[in-house]
């Protein structure tokens, strides 16, 4: 055979893997506002970039006839190629070929394009659409969903992991996604369940849609398992870009620096904040008027949404931010906001991104609810995590910084390198209303007018306690700042703390409350 019609050959053989499940079930995706497999891949890397592994790797599958049956690709498509100039690593389940199901050797394609990504220092993208693992290979799959799993985990903290959830995930399918860095969703189109609508009926006898048991709001909202929801595919795939405009490419690199922007002029800081300590504001408003081009990328945006979390540029350089937000239960910390903002400082200390945290918070959400669902076990998670991170810690607070919120919130007592604190700012145990109720209680009592004893009395400690000085003079805040100056000071403190070291005892690794 000449070398001519050898790659003639080799055209068409390729042709009808690439095909994937052949016209029929490629129009069936396309019915359901999915791209295939192949067309996600090439939409969102850089054009002609894909590098394909293993396109003819046939599946392992002997039994219930699958002996007979060609899966072409194996359901799953792997490879490397490029998003804005720096490599990846990708697979694409796809769901035309057997439901994009979980057998050996598509779990071996997936983790040999793992092991590439780790070696290479490189980050990992895996688009799911599955229905899980492939029933009639039995062990075989569930062993092939255990080698991801392992390597998701020797990866975490290595390369950025990035799971995209175009379809269904079902099964032990949602536990690779869960152990990665960064999970997206699309509305109406991602589904993440452990048991389907059809056990549920079955086990329970109770009907739910596959939608409200685990569609992309749920993910969003309900859950936290999502961290970025949008309307669209492509649009998806250019928050993608984005997020990977901000953070390291491993944790070797740093992110990369852009040419430094001022805030838009819209962003006023000292307008932003209400004279009224006990009225909300957007603390969004604050970080787009301290960030470069006022250009916040938010992550977990719709749950517990109490705590903001997200990553911007502050003199063209990354940096990871946590405020509590005002505006939803007054800031406070919960079960969900701790467990939010844990793993994003952890994250952030994983990949070099300097911190920077906001805080107004009244404390932890006290209550039975609260109380049972486990604020102790929960709550201790920002507390290690915070104390655990060693890159730069900035840490400014607004305005109310009472109790255990003040110290979870990134305190000087937790590591902070750098504590501000606004003119506006209230450090104490707790609000001066419950505080002048508890020790002031018999002279209350006592008073012929205890309603005018207690206003007295709230305003003694409010005079006392409710402001930054008491700390400032301790040291426990290093300046007094006006909110206009932040911008500032934060850039010329994180850029004097950009080589800093900081050693920790010898160990294997802690064990923080999980
Ligand atoms: C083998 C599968 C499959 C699976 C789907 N298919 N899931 N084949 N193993 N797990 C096949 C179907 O037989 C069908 O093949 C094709 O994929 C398309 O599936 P449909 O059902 O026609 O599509 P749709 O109606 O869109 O429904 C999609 C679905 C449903 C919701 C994902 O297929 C489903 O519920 N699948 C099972 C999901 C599940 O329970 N998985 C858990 C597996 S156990 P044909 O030949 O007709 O085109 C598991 C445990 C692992 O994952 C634990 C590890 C820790």
């Amino acid at each position: 055979m000449s070398i001519l019609s050898k790659i003639k050959e080799l055209f068409t053989l390729s042709s009808k893997v690439n095909n994937g499940g052949g016209e029929k079930a490629n129009m069936k995706q396309a019915a359901m506002g999915k791209m295939t497999a192949r067309e996600r891949i090439n939409t969102l890397l850089d054009p002609d970039t894909f590098f394909e592994f293993d396109l003819f790797v046939k599946h392992a599958g002997k039994d219930f006839g699958m002996d007979k049956k060609e899966l072409p690709a194996d359901g799953v498509i792997t490879g490397t190629g490029s998003i804005l100039n720096h490599p990846v690593c990708i697979f694409a389940q796809d769901f035309t070929v057997a439901g994009g199901s979980l057998g050996l050797a598509h779990a071996r394609k997936i983790t040999k394009i793992m092991d590439h990504s780790i070696k290479m220092g490189i980050p990992l993208i895996g688009i799911n659409d599955s229905g899980g693992a492939r029933i009639q290979e039995g062990v075989n799959s569930l062993a092939g969903y255990g080698e991801i799993f392992y390597r998701n985990t020797l990866a975490s903290g290595v390369i950025p992991q990035i799971s995209v959830i175009l379809g269904p995930c079902a099964g032990g399918a949602v536990y690779s996604p869960a152990l990665t860095d960064f999970v997206f969703v699309v509305d109406k189109i991602s589904k993440m369940f452990i048991t389907g609508p059809e056990v549920i009926k079955t086990v329970l006898g109770e009907e739910i849609s596959m939608e409200d048991l685990g569609g992309a709001r749920i993910q969003s909202e309900i859950t936290g398992n999502a961290h970025f929801f949008a309307n669209s595919e492509l649009e998806c795939f250019e928050q993608i870009k984005k997020l990977l405009t901000l953070i390291p490419w491993s944790n070797l690199k740093r992110a990369d620096q852009f040419p430094p922007k001022r805030p838009k002029a819209i962003y006023e800081i000292e307008k932003v904040i209400p004279t009224d300590p006990s009225r909300p504001y957007d603390i969004r408003d604050i970080i787009n008027s301290i960030v470069d081009d006022s250009d916040f990328l938010e992550v977990q945006e719709f749950w517990a949404a109490n705590i903001v979390i997200g990553f911007a540029r502050l003199n063209g350089e990354t940096i990871g931010i946590v405020g509590n937000q005002p505006l939803v239960l007054a800031g406070v910390l919960d079960v969900d906001s701790s467990d939010k903002a844990a793993r994003f400082i952890r994250f952030c200390d994983a990949f070099n991104i300097p911190l920077l945290t906001l805080v107004d918070l009244p404390g932890y959400l006290p209550g039975v609810d609260q109380e049972h669902a486990g604020v102790i076990r929960h709550g201790a998670k920002i507390l290690y995590a915070y104390s655990e991170a060693t890159v730069p810690k900035m840490t400014v607070i607004l305005r109310k910084a009472y109790g255990g919120g003040y110290i979870a919130m990134c305190s000087r007592h937790l590591g902070a390198d750098f504590v501000f604190a606004w003119p506006t700012a209230e450090i104490a145990v707790m609000g001066p209303e419950g505080a002048a109720n508890i020790i002031f209680k018999n002279e209350i009592a006592e008073a012929a007018d205890p309603n005018a004893m207690r206003k007295q009395k709230v305003l003694e400690y409010t005079e006392k306690f409710a402001n930054p000085y008491v700390a400032a003079s301790n040291g426990y805040i290093d300046a007094v700042i006006n909110p206009e100056d932040t911008r500032k000071i934060l850039i010329q403190t994180f850029q004097l703390s950009k080589h800093k070291k900081e050693s920790r005892p010898q160990k294997k690794h802690g064990v923080p409350p999980f």
